[in-house]
């Protein structure tokens, strides 16, 4: 895969359009991870330092429906941005018209206008024609960083590329660099760790990793109904029926291709599924009828130690158990650690994988924390993402 990148366009001078992803995380008006904002600094700083430029800078925030609601204005990320960048943000009075484009036409050089919540308008998710140029006319190039969002083809993320020079921000580069050979030719021994509630959102993901993976550990709820149709007891534990079928059959294709896939051999189990509920060690692969399986045990965790000590990439995408309850995330702190030990490349994609390695600290250790949720899983599904194919040479 090779993009059109800011190496491929001179921008002195211009006026320059940028998607990002502040979809970040709000509490009482105030920004709680930020991480989303310092991915993408580097290319707005980038940006900035071309002689003469002026950042018209675009994102959604939340799922307005299409409908203009302050509860979903971008004013507090706006606030958030200046403070990071260390200039100000100004926050345009909408996202198209008159008053905007009035707001873009004064733009001086080394000054940043962020658009409103660009969802504001249904135009955007249904990736309107005449939406997309009339963002497109507020820049003279148009660059995408919004890896978060590269799965949706929608106005500001795919549309605008028809209408704009269009290349990838380092972000969208960096997200790339680190995905794409996991699925082409990864270093190996290649460990794909998968976990997560369920089989149903988490198969696709499977079945393309084990097309160039040398072993799969599959932990979290998705786990029972593996070892369910083989014919294991599972107690209470999640288990999705509809999907034993769909499991067999992925175990049955995991070993005609020698990947050798990892399950939990016992188990950290409870009798209710309540934080408060105490932890019981179950030193088997059955559990018991009165209980459900919360995460991975000791000996589990010895397993997959064994598979990551020679690791030359591992990806982790979702948790091995139930780990916002503190008595059952040993199994995904101590996983976090064993990809933080792992001298090979590593890479984390996916909402909850990327929050326990920040809880317990482990980010920094890491090659890649991806900033994609859903565009990270779909990316390894080996899905075509708009927001990136807009993007290819
Ligand atoms: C995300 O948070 O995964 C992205 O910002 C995409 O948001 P969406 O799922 O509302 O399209």
């Amino acid at each position: 895969m090779k993009l059109r990148t800011l190496k491929d366009v001179d921008l002195t001078g211009k006026r320059v359009l940028i998607r990002v992803d502040f979809n970040v995380p709000l509490k009482d008006g105030v920004v709680t991870d930020d991480t989303r904002i310092v991915g993408a600094l580097p290319t707005v700083r980038h940006i900035l330092e071309q002689k003469g430029t002026s950042l018209v800078v675009m994102s959604h925030f939340g799922r307005p429906k299409g409908k203009k609601d302050p509860a979903f204005s971008m004013a507090p990320i706006a606030k958030k941005f200046g403070e990071l960048l260390g200039r100000p943000v100004q926050l345009a009075s909408d996202v198209i018209g008159e008053a905007v484009s009035k707001e873009v036409g004064a733009l001086k050089s080394g000054e940043v206008l962020l658009l409103e919540n660009v969802r504001f308008y249904k135009e955007e998710e249904a990736n309107d024609p005449e939406f997309s140029k009339s963002l497109a006319a507020f820049g003279d190039v148009y660059v995408n960083d919004a890896f978060g969002t590269a799965h949706r083809a929608h106005a500001s993320t795919e549309g605008v590329s028809h209408y704009l020079p269009s290349v990838a921000g380092l972000l969208i580069e960096k997200e790339v660099k680190f995905f794409a050979p996991l699925l082409e030719s990864p270093d190996k021994p290649f460990v794909a760790i998968i976990g997560g509630s369920k089989v149903s959102s988490k198969i696709s993901v499977l079945e393309s990793l084990a097309k160039t993976c040398d072993a799969i550990v599959i932990g979290g709820g998705m786990a029972y109904t593996f070892l369910k149709v083989q014919g294991y007891s599972v107690g209470k534990s999640l288990l999705e029926t509809d999907f034993l079928d769909v499991a067999k059959s992925f175990l049955d294709k995991a070993k005609e291709r020698n990947v050798r896939v990892i399950l939990p051999v016992d188990h950290i189990c409870a009798t209710e599924f309540s934080e408060a509920a105490s932890p019981v060690g179950i030193d088997a692969i059955d559990i018991p009828d009165n209980m459900l399986g919360m995460d991975v045990g000791p000996k589990t965790l010895e397993l997959i130690k064994e598979e990551l000590a020679h690791a030359r990439s591992i990806v982790w995408n979702g948790p091995l158990g139930v780990f916002e309850f503190d008595s059952f995330a040993k199994g995904t702190r101590e996983v976090a650690a064993m990809v933080a030990d792992c001298t090979g490349t590593t890479v984390v994609g996916g909402g909850d994988s990327v929050a326990a390695v920040n809880k317990f600290g482990y980010a920094e250790r890491i090659d890649h924390v991806s900033t994609g949720g859903g565009a990270s899983l779909e990316f390894l599904e080996g899905k075509e993402l708009p927001g990136i194919k807009a993007l290819e040479m």
